[in-house]
């Protein structure tokens, strides 16, 4: 059994790891992203499914491409970073089963039924999310995760004829800015029951 992560590392991890709006102006290698998908990976997803698509935007044309879509509030915050990621969901990912899930050739027909297919991506595509937040964070980096976009736009341009739909984006780089104090959670009462 491993032990638990020691204090520094639970806040890098969550404790003090605040979402950042301001980023430090550099460019990081490729290494970074290649890294970074390397340990996001082996985060688990049903069935191994992995549905999720990633899109790293870390030159300024390809960030240039996302920034008509942004939200008002959320582009300039969202263009300075180094890297915008698209997190993505494939709702073909039942075709790359026989590589993910090769000990069982019965598992793409789980996923025949869109609606199924639809939900199984959408759920574990958006683990994989958290996985490249709680990645980054391991690694280093800060992140600003974001949902206010257009999605139908992004989709066009970075999915066009594919089955991959966006589900949310997020600036990776080190972060700039003081946050503001941190917003309360539920405790433990309001959010759980130990039954
Ligand atoms: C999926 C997701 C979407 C988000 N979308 C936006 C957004 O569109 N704009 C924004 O300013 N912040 C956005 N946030 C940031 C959240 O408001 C922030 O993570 C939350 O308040 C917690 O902040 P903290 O990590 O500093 O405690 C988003 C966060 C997540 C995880």
């Amino acid at each position: 059994m491993a032990d638990a992560l020691d204090a520094a590392a639970l806040d890098q991890l969550f404790l003090q790891a605040r979402t950042r709006n301001a980023w430090r102006s550099e460019t990081l290698p490729e290494a970074t992203w290649r890294r970074l998908y390397d340990v996001l990976k082996f985060g688990p997803t049903s069935a191994n499914c992995s549905p999720a698509r990633f899109v790293f935007l870390t030159t300024e044309a390809g960030k240039k491409r996302i920034e008509p879509y942004l939200s008002e509030g959320n582009r300039a915050k969202t263009m300075g970073a180094p890297c915008i990621v698209v997190i993505g969901y494939d709702l073909d990912f039942a075709s790359r089963l026989p590589k993910l899930f090769p000990h069982n050739p019965d598992a793409p027909n789980w996923f025949k039924d869109p609606k199924t297919a639809e939900v199984t991506a959408f759920r574990n595509g958006s683990l994989q999310g958290a996985y490249l937040i709680l990645a980054a964070r391991a690694l280093g980096l800060d992140a600003g995760p974001m949902s206010g976009f257009d999605n139908a736009g992004v989709d066009r341009e970075f999915f066009a004829g594919t089955n991959v739909r966006s589900n949310f984006i997020c600036a990776l780089g080190h972060g700039s800015d003081t946050p503001f104090p941190r917003s309360p959670r539920l405790d433990f009462d309001e959010a759980c029951q130990i039954l």
